[in-house]
């Protein structure tokens, strides 16, 4: 089995890779401006015996997709978790001031450049009659989080594509869905007061928001041959503390 992750440079994505190498799965991640961090994983999953390696996509330069996929190798299974997560903070614009160019950059890098990476393992996965994808998507964007709008909306775009998809792909073996993630404890969730992490985490079923890893392990069974049939579904881990929390 090999698998394609984008964003393989840190967080989820790197815990991802790890966690398909360690079901002997090779993995190839990508980085945009994380080579050596990239290194860092490949360097760790080889030197527990798994086969990995890295490449650089940026989902803002179009260019470099393709050409990316292909250093890659046909894929039996893709991760779209890189993010462009854009400038605006929560809470901070508010959306009448949002520029265009926010909305265009977000669409462009994170809908468009995700339906291209789509299209570009697509064709092998057809021919293979095999394929698992796994889009990356946020409880955030799904219940509504004020400020930085054009993220979620672009991450509310990829639950339409990976449906469509679903449908399209189905019939080639294809299987496609979303794995929705609560806060997760990655550098993204580092700027984050204790306090208020903690009070997110009382909101959830679980009482506990997930880490990486737990998200890794979603991710894997949702882009495996163990997962035989679950397609076109948008899959929320523990973590998801809905609408509440974005009133903290
Ligand atoms: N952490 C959370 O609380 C949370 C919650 C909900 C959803 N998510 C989703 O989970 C995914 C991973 O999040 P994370 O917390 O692991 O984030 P992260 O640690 O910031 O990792 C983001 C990854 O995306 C890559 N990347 C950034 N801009 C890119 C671009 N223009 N083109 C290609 N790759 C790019 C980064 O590469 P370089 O570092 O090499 O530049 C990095 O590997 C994202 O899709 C995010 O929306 C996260």
């Amino acid at each position: 089995m090999h698998v394609l992750i984008t964003g393989g440079s840190s967080g989820i994505g790197a815990a991802t890779a790890l966690a398909y190498a360690k079901t002997g799965a090779r993995v190839t991640i990508t980085y945009k401006s994380g080579a050596d961090r990239a290194a860092e994983v490949v360097k760790r999953i080889e030197e527990e015996g798994g086969e990995a390696a890295a490449v650089h996509l940026d989902l803002e330069d179009h260019t470099t997709i393709a050409p990316a996929v292909a250093e890659a190798g046909p894929v039996d299974a893709l991760v779209a978790n890189a993010v462009r997560w854009g400038t605006i903070m929560p809470n901070s614009v508010p959306f009448e001031d949002v520029p265009a160019a926010e909305w265009t950059a977000a669409l462009h890098a994170n809908v468009v450049g995700n339906a291209l990476l789509a299209q570009a393992v697509l064709r092998e996965m057809r021919r293979r009659k095999f394929g698992r994808i796994v889009f990356v998507s946020s409880g955030a964007a799904e219940e509504g989080m004020p400020g930085p709008g054009p993220y979620g909306t672009a991450k509310m775009a990829l639950h339409g594509m990976a449906r469509a998809l679903a449908w399209e792909a189905g019939r080639d073996g294809i299987l496609v869905n979303v794995a929705v993630a609560g806060l997760t404890i990655t550098g993204v969730s580092r700027p984050i007061p204790q306090p208020v992490l903690d009070e997110i985490a009382a909101r959830t079923p679980s009482r506990r928001l997930s880490t990486a890893d737990d998200l890794a392990a979603l991710i894997v069974f949702l882009g495996s041959a163990a997962n035989r049939n679950v397609t076109g579904e948008f899959v929320r881990d523990g973590s998801n503390a809905g609408r509440s929390s974005h009133a903290l």
